[in-house]
């Protein structure tokens, strides 16, 4: 089904199932272990072997010599794969790294051996007696060192836009312009850290192999997985059922799942390969740091006229800057701009997506720029946004947003926040021996349309079964998808059963840059109106005016069980949903009005957050209850990005050292008050039938900015380097 923008009115709007509160139907099945992820399918395999990776002890060189006899010798051990017996794996979908083979070392903790053995703990004690003989090559680990080499680059993800984005004449009206900010801002490498490492289980049977694995995107896996084995994508079947996060950490197949594959097929027997927390953090992707220049020009009554955002950051040859300025594209309204990014060549593991890629970090960035404009202009910083809000794409006038409520965002996060409330001079709040301080950051994040696909049948039991490769990362992709179908067909929602995550299931939008929820709602919505076309034909009613509910059929004066339908046996229904080329038509994109209070200890510095909210625009809510955990989510690792998270770089050797969740800090329940969140809930009739948007992202974009500025507004110091730690503000 092609969308047709605007959305009618259609069965969703109904809203006796979608829209609700519904608690998570997985929910049983994680909370008693019985929820099984890719590491734990003994119930699929028997008896299966353990592979242990080891990763690469030099930044940049090559293998020249691998000696395995010891580990070979070793009790247990079944095979010892070398990289030097192996082609180079060629690098897979987005990304520009080999995940074995080869003598060529990219990057610190790249994988050279894979020690299989009959447990976890001889493939680690065998690990360990393997003697690598290297040729250490200088490596570029610093990216301050580095920056003069940047070079211009493309935005991988909008590859439209103009390297050197120009509009108007920035410098002349940046130079002319009354009030200005000038100012550079660094956010830190970071790493997803979500719970479950990357894990694989794979077994063959008759030239074909079961991967099972923790993959945000079934279809991004697959075909790379079918390529690295040398078989056809037929013969992968993969399976994510369950996935303990990914953040972006699992869009694309890391090692483990190639190498628990080879392993398998090398010794016989089913492989299973998980990534140890440290090379989870220096083999996989990271997000890249950035520095950041912002120079914003405006009137003295706080209009923009002059927006520059200069971002540099550093990752592989050939690969991908992280998109700093996309949110600054399509945030605020002003005539001259100039926007570019910068790469400089850097030795470190692939700079790839996390979190909000792209808006997360330029947000972080560009949301103190316009805390710092509106205290020259003596101006509060939630009217500041407001003048400046934009209801068309700046550089593409003709082009308007799907929906954009952020004035409303802003308004209602003011008044439920208490903003009035604030003291805007810096420094001059106590409660006792704390400071306090209140701030607040715009949230903008794309709402990306992607294809979807799903399958659905109706039993002669009278139940639905869902069938989509989308995966649920811990979302509530299974509930969202239960409730939509259950909508549809006019069905209580304990007789639809959900199954994901399996290649054999059509292809759907998958779990990733805030796409998910709406595409793969949409994508079913297409699937089960075809659905209810099978069940009128069958029924001999016109599909046009029927209605599905309480499990029957009306139309006109007749009122037929559903039942009915499915007397013959089953019906099935495939479809998807396409969008042509409305993202061009309109710029697809989500807003949020983040607020924080902070309380800053007037002798050690140490900070807490205090309150937190968040006002979302996102289209329609599908649930509530899912929604909030996102965007609760989202503001946790907005603490996360503010306060705590530092991917600290050895720049020596190129070694990422806060490798583990003990020196990786990330918030825990102690660090975060109470969250509100509140959802405008407009149903947006351009972005798709559901009337959704992402979800997924938004709520971490603008939070970190917010801390920083409630920061500022507590202490009267101004910091521009993150995470915010308290060295910086003493
Ligand atoms: Mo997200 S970083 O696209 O999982």
């Amino acid at each position: 089904m092609k969308f047709a923008t605007p959305a009618g009115e259609n069965p969703i709007d109904r809203l006796s199932v979608v829209g609700r509160p519904v608690p998570r139907i997985d929910g049983p099945r994680k909370v008693t272990g019985t929820a099984r992820y890719a590491y734990e399918r003994h119930d699929a395999v028997s008896n299966p072997a353990y592979g242990w990776i080891v990763g690469a002890s030099i930044g940049r060189g090559r293998v020249v010599s691998i000696d395995t006899a010891a580990a070979q010798a070793a009790p247990g051990v079944l095979a010892v794969l070398s990289t030097l017996d192996f082609a180079p794996l060629a690098p897979g979908f987005r990304t520009t790294v080999h995940l074995f083979g080869g003598a060529q070392v990219q990057h610190y903790g790249q994988a050279i051996a894979l020690v299989v053995a009959d447990t976890f703990e001889e493939a680690s004690a065998a690990a360990h007696l393997l003697t690598v003989e290297y040729e250490v090559a200088p490596g570029r680990y610093d990216l301050a060192a580095e920056a003069a080499t940047a070079e211009p680059v493309a935005d991988r993800d909008a590859p439209d836009y103009p390297v050197v984005d120009r509009i108007g004449d920035f410098e002349a009206a940046f130079a002319a312009a009354p009030v200005t900010v000038d100012q550079h801002y660094t956010t830190p490498d970071q790493t997803h850290a979500m719970m479950e490492p990357h894990a694989t289980t794979a077994a063959w049977r008759d030239g074909k192999v079961t991967i099972w694995t923790s993959a945000q995107i079934v279809a991004w896996h697959r075909p790379d997985l079918a390529k690295w084995l040398g078989v056809t994508e037929g013969d992968v079947r993969l399976e994510a059922p369950f996935i303990g996060g990914g953040f972006g950490a699992k869009l694309i197949a890391q090692c483990d799942a190639p190498l628990a594959a080879l392993g398998a097929r090398a010794v016989g027997r089913p492989v299973k390969v998980t990534l140890q927390r440290p090379l989870v953090i220096n083999n996989t992707t990271r997000r890249a740091g950035t520095h950041q220049h912002i120079r914003l020009g405006a009137t003295r009554d706080g209009r923009l006229t002059a927006i520059g955002h200069v971002s540099l950051n550093g990752n592989l040859p050939g690969a991908f800057a992280e998109a700093a300025i996309a949110p600054t594209r399509l945030f605020y309204a002003a005539p001259n701009r100039y926007l570019t990014m910068k790469l400089a060549a850097l030795d470190l593991a692939e700079g790839n997506d996390m979190r909000a890629p792209g808006e997360a970090p330029g947000l972080m960035a560009l949301e103190i720029a316009m805390d710092e404009l509106a205290e020259k202009l003596g101006m509060d910083p939630v009217a500041l946004r407001i003048v400046n809000d934009t209801q068309v794409d700046p550089r593409e006038p003709d082009r308007p947003f799907s929906e954009r409520h952020f004035v409303e965002c802003l308004r209602t996060g003011a008044e439920r926040f208490g903003w009035d409330r604030r003291n805007p001079t810096p420094g001059a709040q106590s409660d006792g021996k704390w400071l306090i301080g209140m701030g607040m950051a715009g949230g903008f994040r794309l709402n990306l349309l992607l294809p979807s696909a799903a399958r659905v049948r109706l039993e002669v039991d009278g139940g639905l079964t869902v069938e989509t490769d989308m995966t649920d990362i811990g979302t509530g992709s299974y509930t969202i998808l239960a409730q939509t179908a259950a909508e549809m067909m006019g069905v209580p929602l304990a007789a639809v059963t959900v199954r994901l995550g399996d290649s054999a299931y059509p292809v759907s939008a998958g779990s990733g840059g805030q796409f998910g929820a709406n595409n793969a709602t949409s994508g079913l919505y297409a699937a089960c109106v075809k659905l209810r076309e099978a069940v009128a034909a069958r029924l001999g009613i016109d599909a046009a005016d029927a209605e599905f509910r309480d499990g029957r059929v009306l139309s006109g004066d007749r009122s037929v069980a559903l039942a009915e339908a499915v007397r013959e046996g089953p019906l099935v229904a495939e479809d998807g949903i396409t969008y042509g080329d409305l993202d061009e038509q309109f710029v697809q994109a989500t807003f949020a009005a983040q607020f924080a209070e902070v309380a800053v200890d007037g002798f050690t510095g140490e900070m807490r957050v205090r309150r937190m909210l968040a006002v979302i625009d996102s289209g329609r809510v599908i649930n509530p209850t899912t929604a909030r955990s996102q965007v609760i989510g989202g503001m946790t690792m907005g603490v996360g990005a503010a306060l705590m998270e530092t991917l600290a770089v050895d720049v020596r050797h190129g070694t990422f050292i806060t490798n583990d969740l003990g020196f990786y800090e990330v918030p825990v329940h102690g660090d975060i008050p109470h969250q509100e969140v509140v959802f405008l809930d407009y149903p947006d009739n351009k972005s798709s039938p559901m009337k959704a948007k992402g979800i997924g992202e938004i709520g971490l974009c603008g939070v970190a900015a917010a801390i920083a500025n409630a920061v500022y507004n507590a202490t009267g110091v101004r910091v521009r380097d993150y995470p915010i730690t308290l060295d910086k503000h003493l």
